[in-house]
Formats: structure tokens, C-alpha cells, sequence
């Protein structure tokens, strides 16, 4: 059940169906990030009991960014050059200090990302349906794994300290409204 308290702006579809390639190349090095945020969030003391865990997310999260870079052989798209995400940059800018908060902050980010691809994979998988049912296929199969993480990190965060999780979710579901308001022209899917 995702908690999100604005909607994806009605522009953000039809500029991502209209730029696919560059949208896929973007996806992979996102689902690279994805990878590199679980191996970075073993740094925190709360989290050493986890490391398996996230070590099981950096695992799939290649195996995404795998699966990325297929497609792309595939149809002949070559990887190319990262975009920074200013919705991405904009969350991460808020992650406080302090090894506790700081851990807190970090998984609520990382939670909320996984959220929205979650939320924005299956927006694809239904609209490609018609148009590019490869596509569509591969988006609806990623559905339950991104959902499944943004659940685990606020999981995690909540065993850290639930009261101070529910405030900077509340903290965080403010920001993500209003940064995802914010026009970006690239095509990106953040
Ligand atoms: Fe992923
Ligand atoms: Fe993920």
C-alpha cells in the first residue's frame, strides 16, 4: 500500500512513452543506483544485523540492471550517459546527519524512490500493453520486487525508531509532493 500524497503529474507519461530508449537507458542506471543504495545503507550500526538482507536487494537490483542492459542489446539502444534526478536530488539534500537519523532519513529516501518506481513500473505495464507488449511484460514483472522493497526499508527504519520514522515519513511524503510538482523535461522516470 503505497502512502503517497500527490498524484504522478499528468505530463510525466505521455513524456516517457514518447522518449523510450533514453527512458530505458535511464532506467538501467537507476536500477544500478538501486543496487549501489543497498550496499551503501550497510554502513550504519542499526543496520549491521541487515546486511544480508541488502545484500539479497543489491543482488536483485542487478539482476535488474541486468535485465535493463539486455533490452537495450536487444533493441539496439546503447547505454549511454546518467541524468542526475532532481526529485532524487531534492530527497537526498533532507537526509540529516547523526548516525541514527541519518540511517532513518537514508531508508525513508531509498524507500520512497523504490515507491514511486514501483507505482510509475505499473503505470507502464498497463499503457504499454497495447503499444509494446515485451515492454509491458518486463515492467509488470518488476511491479512486486520494487513494492516489496520500498516495504522492507520502511520496515527497517521503523525497527530503528517507529515515532521518529512516522514523523520523517511525514516529513518526506510533504517533500516528494512538492518536488514531484516540479517540471522536469528530460525523460527520465524520477
Ligand atoms: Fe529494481
Ligand atoms: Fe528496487
Amino acid at each position: 500500500m503505497l502512502l503517497f500524497r500527490e498524484k504522478v503529474p499528468t505530463d510525466w507519461l505521455p513524456k516517457v512513452l514518447e522518449n523510450l530508449p533514453a527512458v530505458l537507458v535511464d532506467h538501467a542506471h537507476l536500477e544500478r543506483k538501486a543496487a549501489t543504495s543497498a550496499l551503501n545503507l550497510e554502513k550504519y550500526r542499526d543496520l549491521y544485523h541487515c546486511v544480508e538482507q541488502l545484500n539479497a536487494i543489491a543482488i536483485e537490483e542487478l539482476q535488474h540492471f541486468q535485465l535493463v542492459l539486455d533490452l537495450l542489446k536487444k533493441r539496439g539502444i546503447p547505454f549511454g550517459q546518467p541524468y542526475p534526478s532532481p526529485w532524487i536530488a531534492g530527497l537526498m539534500k533532507s537526509v540529516r546527519s547523526g548516525q541514527r537519523h541519518q540511517a532513518i532519513d537514508h531508508l525513508i529516501c531509498c524507500s520512497l524512490i523504490e515507491g514511486r518506481s514501483c507505482e510509475k513500473f505499473q503505470m507502464l505495464a498497463s499503457h504499454l500493453k497495447d503499444v509494446d507488449s515485451e515492454l509491458a511484460k518486463f515492467y509488470g514483472g518488476l511491479v512486486e520486487s520494487e513494492g516489496n522493497h520500498y516495504a522492507t526499508y520502511l520496515l527497517m527504519a521503523k525497527g530503528i525508531d517507529e515515532k521518529e520514522t512516522n514523523a520523517r515519513l511525514s516529513y518526506y511524503l510533504d517533500l516528494d509532493a512538492k518536488l514531484i510538482r516540479e517540471p522536469n523535461p528530460l525523460p527520465m522516470l524520477h
